[in-house]
Parts: C-alpha cells; structure tokens; sequence
C-alpha cells in the first residue's frame, strides 16, 4: 500500500482536482483507491457527495473523518478506520468495469475542531518537540492507515488543507510521497519554496524527537518522505502551445531543487468547473474534451511510474476512453 500526501502552502492549486482525478483513474485500472480528505472545505468530499447526501449518509452517521479522530481516547490505539470509510455511488459505477474499487474517508465541515484539539494536546501552535503527546497526534493517522487490511488498498491519496498545519504534518507522518500542484506563476512558486522549508523542518524534528523518546516509543520509524514532483495546474495555452513563461516557472521550480512532472494539465474551465455537480472527476466524465483527458491519462502514467508502480496495469488507460 501506497501512500501519498498531495499537499501545497498555497490555495485553489489543484490539489483536490488532481486527488480526485488521480485515484479515479487509477481506480479505473482496476486498482484499490482509498482517497482521504483532511481539508474542512471537504471539497474532494463534495466532488463525490451532494450537500444534502453528505449531511444524511455520512455527517449525520458519523462516517466521517471528523468523527474518527474523535472516537479516539487518549492512550488507546485509534478505533479501526475501515468502519468511516464510504464508498461513493457514482464512482463505484465509473470505475467498476475494470475491476477496481475506490472508496473515500469523508471530511466533515468542522474539521478545523479538529485541527484545533490536536494543537491543544501539543500545548498549542508554538510547541515544539518536548511534549510527551507527540507521537499520539502525529501518529494517529498512520496507525489509523495501518489499521485497515494490509491488502485493503494499493493507494491511499490524501487531499491536505492549503496549509502546513497539524493535520498536514499528520498526513506526512503518514506518507511516503508528496505530490506538490501548482500554478505556473511566482506566487506558487514561493509557495513552493516554503511548503519545501515547512516539510524538511518538520521530518528533522519528527525524527529527532523519535531519537529522544525511543525509550517510551520503540515503534516510532523515522520519517524519509519523498517529494515525488510539482505538477502543473491551470497552465495557459496561446494559440494551443503553452505560452512563453512557463519555461521560466518550470526552470524556477527546478532550481528549488525539486522534480517538476512532465506532464501538465491545461487551464480548462469546461473539464473543471462543473464537474462538482456531475459526482465524476473530469478524468471519467464523457463530456471532457479529449486533450484534456489526454492530459490527465499522461500524468497518471508519469504519477505512477515516478512512485515506482507501473506495474499497475498502465497499458489500460487508454481503454476507458474510446477516442484514445
Ligand atoms: N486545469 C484547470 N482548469 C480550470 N479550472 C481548474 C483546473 N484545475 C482545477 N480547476 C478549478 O480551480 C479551482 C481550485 O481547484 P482545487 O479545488 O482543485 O484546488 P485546491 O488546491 O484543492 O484548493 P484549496 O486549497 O482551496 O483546497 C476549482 O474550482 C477547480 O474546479
Ligand atoms: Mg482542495
């Protein structure tokens, strides 16, 4: 089971878009897809969810995250988390001609409770690695994935609020990549640079706290997630070729020292807008215009071989799609 943080210190770059995007097509390929939303917007809750359905299926049954993190007590192991997770309807239907599955750990609205709760048991925003409930916020995620069956999922995708708060740091203790999306433009990539700073500074303290307390916690690994690569998002075409600055952005972002993807998705308000109404990411909606699928298929072939899993039947992608 892979896990993969999709995180950015910016917002509306596209994380959720491509959470979403990614493990529906993966799905697709007849893999198990366990999508997670830890942002209190539950936007990736919602692509999948009506309003009204979220409230009566899942806010109200506490099948959420929210409720999750706080059906946990205090120096208990956290409550399995197979029993919140969901399956939505549509994409079920979408995905299950090759085979595969792709279920969603809901977000709940007032998730940020959360987030605050945690901060507290931390002794606040400024705490550093002293307190003795380190481990029991920053673990609670990864034993929470661990709980599931080992063979439950091939991929996990977390969908991370555009921040670098304790959830975040959570989804990162609990990951193994981190996908970075961005805008082809300065702003991002300053946000880059510092979502970059925030994560280094977090793994060295994680891992310098697991040195202090290993006597009380022996099971704590060190952390060593990698940065898989920044995807473009929303870039601009003149005349149907990218326009001349995104050479500049792509030779910014390398110099932070981070793998930009080859593949990038176009500025499409036709294939994005409106796909929050339709429960379908743009990746399956017939109503997308082919160079945009196109767009999203070559990133899912490049996504997985960059996290080593090829293997995972990318000859298929083409299939769903007749035109391809
Ligand atoms: N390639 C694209 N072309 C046009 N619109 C897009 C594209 N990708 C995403 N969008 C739209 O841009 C908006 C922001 O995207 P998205 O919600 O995925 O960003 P985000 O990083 O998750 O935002 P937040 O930080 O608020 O969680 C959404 O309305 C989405 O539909
Ligand atoms: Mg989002």
């Amino acid at each position: 089971m892979k896990v993969v943080a999709i995180a950015s210190y910016k917002g509306g770059v596209g994380k959720t878009t491509l959470t979403a995007n990614i493990g529906t097509a993966i799905a697709r390929l007849g893999r198990r897809v366990l999508l997670v939303d830890l942002d209190p917007q539950a936007n990736l809750t919602f692509s999948f969810y009506r309003p009204e359905v979220w409230r009566s299926d899942l806010a109200d049954q506490r099948r959420t995250v929210k409720a999750w993190f706080e059906s946990w007590r205090p120096d208990t192991l956290p409550p399995p988390l197979a029993g919140y997770v969901t399956t939505p309807p549509d994409a079920a239907l979408a995905v299950a001609p090759g085979g595969g599955r792709l279920d969603l750990l809901a977000s709940h609205l007032s998730l940020g409770d959360v987030e605050m709760d945690l901060t507290a048991r931390l002794g606040g925003a400024q705490a550093h690695r002293s307190t003795r409930h380190y481990f029991d916020v920053y673990q609670r995620l990864s034993t929470g994935l661990a709980s599931l069956d080992l063979h439950a999922y091939d991929l996990v995708l977390i969908d991370c609020p555009p921040h670098f708060g304790v959830v975040t740091r959570a989804a990162i203790a609990a990951c193994d990549h981190v996908l970075v999306p961005a805008r082809p433009d300065l702003l991002s990539t300053l946000g880059i640079e510092h979502l970059l700073g925030k994560l280094g500074r977090f793994v060295w303290e994680y891992n310098r706290v697991a040195e202090l307390q290993s006597g009380l916690h022996p099971e704590v690994k060190q952390l060593d997630p990698r940065v898989l690569g920044v995807v473009l998002m929303m870039v601009q075409y003149y005349r149907g070729r990218p326009t001349s600055f995104l050479r500049r952005h792509i030779d910014q972002i390398a110099d932070l020292g981070v793998p930009v993807f080859a593949a990038m998705i176009r500025s499409s308000n036709r294939a994005f807008a409106g796909s929050a109404d339709a429960q379908l990411p743009a990746v399956l909606s017939p109503d997308t215009p082919y160079d945009v699928v196109r767009e999203l298929v070559d990133l899912v072939e490049e996504f997985l071989r960059r996290i080593g899993a090829s293997g995972l039947g990318v000859g298929g992608l083409g299939a769903w799609h007749g035109e391809l």
